[in-house]
This record gives structure tokens, C-alpha cells and sequence, in this order.
């Protein structure tokens, strides 16, 4: 999906907004962040046996210092992983590209999963109340571990109860934070609440935590969708002067929304897929999907598809591991021997698949919740 001369220049990605047609390259510029190099991607095949499929096909494709845990994989000292979710709503497929990424390196690296539920933030920049934002917390905690995370490789911490494991060190981090480079950073106005402007100390000091839970500098690898670029790019300014090793993070692109807008967003429905979509609702929001099919099935048939420009391919790069389905899919969609509603049923089938997976794996979690939490193994 190239973006044209006039979509390039109009985009805009912040932590709260992803606007107009993003250009990944020029995104990566724009925030000075580095592409991921086939060096790069060829130690972490060299030490996991083989590559994530979200890194073979590009989605995983820039990052922030990720040789330092490079050099921790070679030499095999300890790192640690870090990722979060501002639990507001139910979660939608696009929030849990990064969780999945972050399980298989769990599981190929042997290391441990710090994650925030920032149920603050949310209560602090949207209308929600801290009640709703806590229950969020917990529900979406529900899918997360349903991705088949064991106790010993994740460690929940929900902002509003564990606060003590964090208070020390984001005062720190906010010692060395300027109001104006907060409102810079973020693009915040004074008629921004106080605690808006604090809530970033939090985001920044779990990548510092593992350092003090472990009592020994811990380097943190951050997978992320590129938008949460800005509290990390401060992490790494500020480490060094705390005497905490600079987090390094791994962006991936958005997965886009049903009608092709870059990003599927909670606050627009009828463009997403939930986790709890019950099967009807998501065949029906599939089959509305924006294709990159010719108007008339002859047409089709006589000049193919255009799976660059279709939502629905992304979905299958994005969800199905198996290449040669998707690779047949291309070549079949280019070839005109596959019409949109076929491809669509063929992508239900998968997406409803790994939901049913994650309801029954939901139900299963719902009492060891507490086994996950931070609380419950560091004291
Ligand atoms: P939140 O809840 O907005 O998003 C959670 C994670 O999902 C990613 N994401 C997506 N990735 C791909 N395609 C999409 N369509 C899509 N929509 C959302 C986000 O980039 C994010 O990685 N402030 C954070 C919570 C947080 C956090 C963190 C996130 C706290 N600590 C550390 C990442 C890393 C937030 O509100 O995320």
C-alpha cells in the first residue's frame, strides 16, 4: 500500500492518535528511530532457530537499541521484556500483535514479561472513571495470559494497586523531567490536567524496574506499536543520569482497520474485531472489509486482485503463520482465481479459530489472575 506524495506529507502518529496514511520509512525518520537490518535479524534467527513471522514479513520493523540485548542474547547475560495496555475498552486484534511477539520471545529466549495496565492513564485522559478503568484492567489481563503465558514469564502490574513497586523511581524520573519537556514530548496544552502531565514518569519507570526488582542492571527490550515511541525516546535520555541501562524498543506498523484507515482503533466499532466478537458479528465485519478486489467478479476473474491495497491480505500476513497459505493467496488473488468472499471465508476461518482459542483459554484464567500479578512473586 504505497502511500501518495500528498498521504505522506499528511500523517500524524502520537500515543493518543494515528492520522491519514502513515509512511512507515518516513515515520522511522521522523522519530529517529532504526530500521531493522537483516544483520540484525539474522542474530535473532541464529539464537531462536528460526524468525517470528511478524518479523519475517516486516511488521516488526524498527527499533531503538536493540543491539544492547543483541549483545545479551550473544553473551547471555540477563534482559528483561516490557509492554503495556491502557485498558479503556475491549481489547481488539490490533492491541495484541505485540503480546504475541512478546510470547514467542519469552519462550525462544527464556525471559520474563514485565507488563502495565496503565488503568491511571486511562482514567486521566479519558472519560472513564478509575472503577472502569480497574475492571478494564483485569479483563483484558484475561486475554493477554490467554495467550498461553505461564506464571514465571509474565508479571502484571496494575497501576493504581501497585504504585509502591514504582513511586521511587518515577519521582526520580520526574525529578529530571521538565514540565516543558513533557508538553513538548506530548504535545500537551495547559489545559491539561496535572496528572497527565505526571503519568509519563510511570509509563518510563517500568523499563527501570527490573533493574531494582533483580538488583542487577537489567536491560529491557520494549515491543510496542510505534506510536508509544515517545515515553521510551525519554527513557533512554534520562536512564544513564538515573544509573539504569537505556530500555530498547522494537516497533512494529498498525494493523489497519477494517475500512483501511492505518490503524484499528477501539473507538470505532464497526472497523475492528474484538476478542469477544461473537462469530457472527465477525464473519459480518470480514465480509464488509475493504479488498483490493476489481468491482465485478469478471473483472477479477481477467485482471486479479491487488493484495498490496487490501486489509484483508494484511490480516492474513498479521494473523496466519502458515507462508505457503499465505503465498498462495498472493499468487491466487493476483491470478484472478480467487474471488474477495472466498479469501474473506478463508480468513474467518482463522480469525475465528484463534478467538475461540483465546475465550476458552480466557475462561481457564480467570481465577489465576493473582498467580500472574507482580505482587504476588516479588515482594
Ligand atoms: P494501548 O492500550 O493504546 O495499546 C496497547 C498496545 O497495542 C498497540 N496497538 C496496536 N498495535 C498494532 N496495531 C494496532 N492497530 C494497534 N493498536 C494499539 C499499542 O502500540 C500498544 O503497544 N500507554 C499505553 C500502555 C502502556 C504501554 C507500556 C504500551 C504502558 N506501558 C509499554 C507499550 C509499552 C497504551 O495506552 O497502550
Amino acid at each position: 500500500m504505497e502511500p501518495s506524495k500528498a498521504e505522506r506529507e499528511s500523517f500524524e502518529v502520537t500515543p493518543w492518535e494515528v492520522r491519514g496514511r502513515v509512511d512507515y520509512r518516513k515515520l522511522a525518520e521522523t522519530f529517529g528511530v532504526k530500521l531493522l537490518s537483516e544483520s540484525e535479524l539474522k542474530v535473532i534467527e541464529r539464537h531462536a532457530g528460526e524468525l517470528h513471522y511478524l518479523l519475517r514479513r516486516g511488521f516488526f520493523y524498527a527499533h531503538r537499541g536493540l543491539e544492547t540485548i543483541l549483545s545479551c542474547i550473544e553473551q547471555k547475560t540477563r534482559w528483561a521484556l516490557y509492554t503495556g495496555r491502557g485498558p479503556s475498552a475491549d481489547l481488539h486484534l490490533g492491541h495484541i500483535v505485540p503480546w504475541m511477539f512478546a510470547k514467542w520471545l519469552c519462550d525462544k529466549f527464556g525471559v520474563e514479561l514485565f507488563f502495565e495496565m496503565t488503568d491511571d492513564e486511562k482514567f486521566l485522559i479519558r472519560d472513564i472513571s478509575l472503577e472502569d478503568a480497574n475492571r478494564y484492567a483485569y479483563d483484558n489481563a484475561l486475554t493477554l495470559i490467554a495467550l498461553g503465558f505461564k506464571p514465571s514469564q509474565l508479571h502484571l502490574i496494575v497501576d493504581t494497586e501497585d504504585i509502591g513497586y514504582l513511586y521511587r523511581i518515577a519521582l526520580r524520573v520526574a525529578k529530571c523531567l521538565t514540565l516543558s519537556t513533557v508538553k513538548h514530548t506530548f504535545g500537551f496544552t495547559d489545559s491539561m490536567n496535572v496528572g497527565a502531565v505526571f503519568f509519563p514518569t510511570l509509563q518510563i519507570s517500568v523499563a527501570f524496574l527490573p533493574t531494582e526488582l533483580y538488583r542487577e542492571k537489567t536491560p529491557v527490550l520494549i515491543p510496542a506499536g510505534i506510536d508509544q515511541d515517545p515515553y521510551f525516546r525519554l527513557a533512554r535520555d534520562l536512564a544513564e543520569k538515573l544509573g539504569y541501562p537505556k530500555p530498547s524498543t522494537i516497533y512494529c506498523k498498525f494493523i489497519p482497520a477494517l475500512t483501511g484507515e492505518e490503524k484499528m482503533s477501539a473507538s470505532r466499532p464497526e472497523t475492528a474485531i474484538y476478542v469477544l466478537d461473537d462469530e457472527t458479528t465477525v464473519r459480518r465485519k470480514i465480509m464488509n472489509a475493504l479488498t483490493g478486489g476489481q468491482p465485478t467478479r469478471e473483472l477479477q476473474r481477467r485482471l486479479g486482485g491487488n493484495p498490496e491495497n487490501c486489509v484483508v491480505y494484511r490480516y492474513f500476513l498479521a494473523y496466519v503463520d502458515d507462508d505457503s497459505l499465505v503465498c498462495k493467496i498472493y499468487r491466487d488473488c493476483r491470478q484472478g482465481s480467487i474471488l474477495c468472499g472466498e479469501c474473506k471465508q478463508i480468513l474467518f476461518e482463522h480469525i475465528v479459530k484463534l478467538l475461540r482459542v483465546l475465550r476458552e483459554n480466557r475462561e481457564k484464567a480467570k481465577d489465576r489472575v493473582w498467580e500472574y500479578r507482580l505482587s504476588t512473586k516479588f515482594k
